[in-house]
């Protein structure tokens, strides 16, 4: 079973430490960040991780992109995510790109990440701390449970 996790994570890493986390449990899986490797051939992976930070309520779009021109088609993927606020419709941009892909959904993990953007940095941001060690333990069992 071969597994890339394809990655947006700019504004504090914290979505990164996840990832960091899971390879260190999983040294076989591939993490590729969108940034630099803009044509990463995922063809050969059995499975797809698409792991962002969350801005403007979706999946960054340098994600969704990449996503929309390189995800093969019928693949089962995952998702990861962290984000300041507590709750919303996150994953609906990424999912409609899997769907049009005919890729299955295989699970979906995510947590806070601290939140320092526009208003929240004046009062030293949202969600400090995370992801924390629980956030990053519970990261890994997600992905060994898959
Ligand atoms: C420009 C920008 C927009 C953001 N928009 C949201 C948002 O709509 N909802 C939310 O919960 N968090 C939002 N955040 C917070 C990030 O999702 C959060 O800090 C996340 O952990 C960042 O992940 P990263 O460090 O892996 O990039 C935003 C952050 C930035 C910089």
């Amino acid at each position: 079973m071969t597994t890339a996790i394809v990655y947006y994570s700019k504004h504090h890493g914290n979505t990164k430490k996840l990832l960091d986390a899971i390879s260190s449990a999983d040294d076989s899986v591939e993490l590729i960040d969108v940034t630099e490797q803009p044509d990463a051939d995922l063809s050969s992976f059995d499975r797809i991780g698409v792991a962002s930070g969350i801005y403007f309520s979706a999946f960054a779009k340098q994600i969704i992109a990449f996503a929309e021109s390189h995800l093969p088609e019928n693949k089962d993927v995952f998702y990861i995510y962290t984000h300041g606020a507590p709750v919303g419709g996150f994953l609906k941009g990424i999912r409609a790109v899997a769907k049009k892909k005919n890729c299955r959904e295989i699970g979906k993990f995510h947590c806070l990440g601290f939140d320092t953007f526009g208003p929240f940095g004046k009062i030293g941001g949202i969600a400090k701390g995370h992801p924390n060690e629980k956030d990053i333990a519970e990261a890994v069992e997600f992905y060994r449970a898959l």
